[in-house]
């Protein structure tokens, strides 16, 4: 039985102590205009990245080095927080970024507005080359279901047009679709596919047989969220273009969890929310737009730039104010996943996902969704226990071990895990052993 946590898992205050520290340094130093534009936020998360940096050249052991990002985090060290598939932390600087971008437009609303605003094109830089894009081909939008609404909206299909999804699109993905359905009469096909697949053939095949001369667009996930599954979304992307059919994918749990490429990936357009995997505040995402594809899709929000085709993909993201801080966050966790490197965090979540998995392999009763295939596996891990229902399983979970998992009850029933790079080998052992305890003692 693990200690029971404080009513709040994270302790106030902790972050804005070192963020209100830095401040009043700034006061006493009397640089008062360090306080316009977060200049204290910046030293603070400038010290947490030289950090990580630092320690990613000294070539630690494997754990000690992610011990030392994890410290990097406020999470509780009690908590093992195995659901970034819904809702990642935000590591110490992003968070000192937010708390002082508010305080910085509380101190002096008008010129840090319009600074905070100017942000909004410097992120868009950033995101391109995180995802190796064009700046003109990156719109910001609030989150994944916002992007897929925009490309299902923005699209001018007929009745009897046709959008083959899978079985298993998360319903921000797949609504969107269902009101163009409802709106036009576009038919909306959702494909099956083997779980887990032995092979990504398995599921492009499909595809490929589902086409016809009425299909118009692909719209999968490209990491499925009951089971982790990542789908052969460039594989489909070829297909597609090779016959005149649009490809959008679904890519909320992509972005800072697999090392991405838009270029590669070749897909007309890919919607995502970091602060899922990526340590970003909750309310910021991206849509990717393909240059060419632009012409296809109409802006959903409007007002002045919105028939400006020369701006590229910002004409999808005119929205007048909006929330200056979040921006000037996602920079900083950008900046964070580069210090770390992106290819190593994404190597630590797919060993973190082998060891649950194999832990879980070990146990009679559990179904594993997830497949071991390094093409086809990711960093959440769907499975569900033989005899006991999701939800039981996952309060007992927390209940029991202190274990924060969730479970999923649209397109399959699972419990489902995320293993990010913070978790530890011993949070990954504590789930199976608190699986194991299921088995053996029953629910709470
Ligand atoms: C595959 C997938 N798509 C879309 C979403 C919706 O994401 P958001 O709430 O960030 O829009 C989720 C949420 O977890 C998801 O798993």
């Amino acid at each position: 039985m693990q200690k029971p946590l404080p009513e709040t898992a994270l302790e106030p205050g902790t972050a804005a102590g070192v963020s209100r520290r830095l401040f009043l340094g700034a006061v006493a130093a009397g640089s008062a205009g360090v306080l316009v534009g977060g200049g204290a936020s910046r030293a603070a998360a400038r010290a947490s990245i030289a950090s990580i940096e630092e320690t990613n050249a000294q070539a630690l052991p494997e754990e000690d080095f992610w011990s030392k990002v994890r410290g990097e985090f406020l999470i509780s060290e009690e908590l093992a927080y195995m659901n970034s598939g819904t809702l990642g932390p935000m590591p110490k600087p992003v968070y000192y970024a937010v708390v002082d971008g508010y305080r910085a437009l509380a101190t002096d609303p008008g010129r840090e507005n319009a600074r905070q605003m100017k942000a909004q094109d410097e992120l868009r830089q950033e995101l391109a080359d995180f995802v190796n894009a064009d700046a003109g081909e990156v719109a910001l939008t609030r989150n994944t279901t916002e992007g897929m609404s925009f490309i299902a909206n923005g699209l001018d299909l007929k009745a009897g047009d046709e959008v083959l999804c899978t079985f298993h699109e998360h319903p921000g993905g797949l609504e969107p679709w269902k009101i163009k359905a409802k709106r036009y009469g576009v038919v909306v096909k959702e494909l099956p596919f083997p779980v887990p697949p032995s092979d990504p053939s398995e599921i492009l095949n499909r595809f490929e047989d589902a086409i016809t001369p009425r299909t118009r667009v692909i719209s999968v996930s490209h990491v499925t969220f009951p089971t982790g599954c990542v789908l052969p979304v460039k594989e489909l992307a070829a297909l597609a273009r090779s016959r005149g059919i649009l490809t959008l994918a679904d890519g909320a749990h992509a972005i800072g969890m697999l090392d991405l490429d838009m270029q590669d990936l070749g897909v007309d357009f890919y919607a995502s929310s970091p602060y899922k995997w990526a340590g970003a505040p909750v309310g910021t995402g991206f849509l990717y737009l393909r240059r060419e594809s632009q012409e296809r899709v109409w802006p959903t929000v409007a007002t002045t730039g919105w028939d400006d085709e020369e701006t590229g993909a910002r004409r999808y993201d005119r929205l007048s104010q909006r929330a200056g801080p979040l921006l000037l966050a996602t920079m900083t966790a950008l900046e964070f996943q580069n210090a770390i490197g992106r290819a190593r965090i994404e190597q630590r979540i797919m060993s973190l996902a082998a060891r649950l998995r194999e832990r879980l392999g070990e146990i009679a009763g559990v179904t594993l969704y997830a497949s071991d295939d390094r093409e086809l596996c990711s960093g959440l891990t769907g499975f569900t226990l033989e005899g006991f229902g999701r939800t039981e399983v996952v309060e007992t979970l927390w209940r029991r071990n202190r274990v924060w998992v969730r479970e999923i009850d649209y397109a399959l029933s699972t419990v489902r895990a995320s293993t990010h790079h913070f978790n530890t080998e011993d949070q990954v052992d504590r789930l199976a052993e608190g699986i194991h305890d299921i088995f053996k003692e029953g629910t709470l």
